[in-house]
């Protein structure tokens, strides 16, 4: 039996009460038993539709059909964790339109519609948003050959539980996983987390580029002290170290014209963290991107000035190290092309897209030929549980994501 749209949304509905939250969010972060409980729902969804399910070491969940042993492999996919009271349609969305894609794909081919040159695997990609386990784009990191294996299993999240632990101690491995040199294109389609398209009122997105981006870990190292005895001369207080520094991350933009650099410190953890004790020490996350790489190294560079006299004033030590990093690399121009044919095709409006978020695809663009779709997102809204993707523009994605794969599939990008 074919899948109709409306299973679609069914069973994005039914995916969507895995780690749903009172506020019509998920919050699966990776490897938390929220995570494990989409994954295992989507492990089921493969199984009965005809994929056989396989897993790397890092957790990469595949669903695989192989029409020709030992043909390179297309595939198609995003990822199911998420942020902390997200939204459900970050990733969740290009994982099930990926799937419906490949289902449709294969239903071609039984029909004898399509003639395949290569094999169709489904992926999810483990911990693509790094809240639990930093960096982000973990699992498609390890795969393209970006992160040590050893070194992402052994991250431990803020309690001390490593990757591997969280992914069950070693058992996560099982089947044969497509490894990287057997990969001849990967797919992606996600929502666009901004709002272009929808203030354009276009239906997709071709993603070009992407804005370069640079993470580090801040380190405020001071002294703790009793806030009401110590004397303020005497004082090397980290919060206030670190609140001069997150001051300074924002107002770097207004250096800028606007819309040229982003920034952000998204994460703090203070110690000892207590009422009547001045902080010893702060850690924290700076984020900076922009869609020009020379404004970034400019923004990197003020930003060293800046810190330098944040420490001054504060008295403290600080520590900056980066974390992760990506470059203002484009997409192959032959996806765009591709998908722009396809969306033409379809009828659907389309236009180039850089995107400003990561995605699984900002690592696999760099090492196999990739396509990159957007759908509109309500408003822009992103990491937060009222993120929305109208019904219409969801199906219309999985209408092209569909085109799209059957030409990879056939070796017919025309
Ligand atoms: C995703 O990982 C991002 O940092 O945008
Ligand atoms: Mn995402
Ligand atoms: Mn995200």
């Amino acid at each position: 039996m074919k899948l109709t749209d409306e299973q679609f949304l069914a069973d994005f509905a039914e995916m969507s009460v895995c780690g749903a939250t009172p506020g019509g969010g998920v919050d699966r972060q990776a490897a938390t038993p929220e995570d494990h409980k989409t994954r295992a729902w989507f492990s089921g969804w493969l199984a009965r539709h005809g994929f056989t399910e396989s897993v790397d070491a890092i957790g990469n969940q595949f669903g695989m059909c192989e029409l020709l042993p030992g043909r390179p492999w297309v595939l198609v996919g995003s990822h199911l964790d998420s942020q902390p009271l997200a939204g459900r349609y970050d990733g969740a969305y290009g994982v099930l339109a990926g799937a419906y894609a490949a289902t449709r794909v294969l239903d071609q081919i039984t029909d004898q519609t399509l003639n395949p040159q290569f094999n169709v695997a489904v992926v999810n990609w483990f911990n693509e948003e790094g809240s639990r386990f930093a960096p982000s784009l973990m699992g498609s990191s390890v795969f393209t050959g970006k992160l040590p294996l050893e070194k992402a299993l052994a991250t431990r999240d803020h309690v001390g539980v490593t990757v591997a632990e969280a992914l069950g101690g070693g058992t996560v491995a099982h089947g044969p996983a497509p490894t990287l040199s057997e990969v001849a294109h990967y797919a992606e389609i996600h929502i666009e987390q901004g709002r272009v398209l929808e203030d354009s009122g276009i239906n997709i997105g071709l993603v070009d580029r992407t804005w370069a981006a640079s993470k580090y870990r801040v380190r405020v190292v001071g002294s703790q002290s009793h806030t009401g005895s110590t004397r303020m001369e005497d004082r090397q207080d980290a919060l206030y170290g670190a609140s001069l520094i997150i001051t300074a991350v924002r107002e770097l933009t207004e250096e800028f014209e606007p819309g040229r650099l982003h920034s952000s410190v998204s994460e703090l953890y203070v110690l000892p963290n207590s009422p009547v004790t001045v902080a010893r020490e702060v850690t924290m996350n700076v984020d900076l991107r922009s869609p020009d790489e020379a404004v970034l190294a400019r923004a990197v560079e003020m930003l060293a000035v800046r810190v330098a006299e944040c420490e001054a004033r504060s008295r403290t030590r600080v520590l900056v190290e980066p974390t992760h990093s990506w470059g203002l690399l484009a997409y192959p121009p032959a996806g765009v092309a591709l998908a722009r044919s396809a969306a033409r095709e379809l009828g659907l409006s389309y236009t180039e897209v850089m995107t400003v978020a990561g995605h699984d695809s900002t690592n696999l663009k760099d090492v196999v030929p990739t396509v990159m779709l957007f759908v509109p997102s309500v408003a822009g809204i992103s990491h937060n549980e009222m993120e929305l993707t109208r019904d219409g523009d969801a199906l219309r994605g999985v209408r092209l994501l569909t085109e799209v794969l059957g030409r990879l599939v056939s070796g017919n990008p025309a």
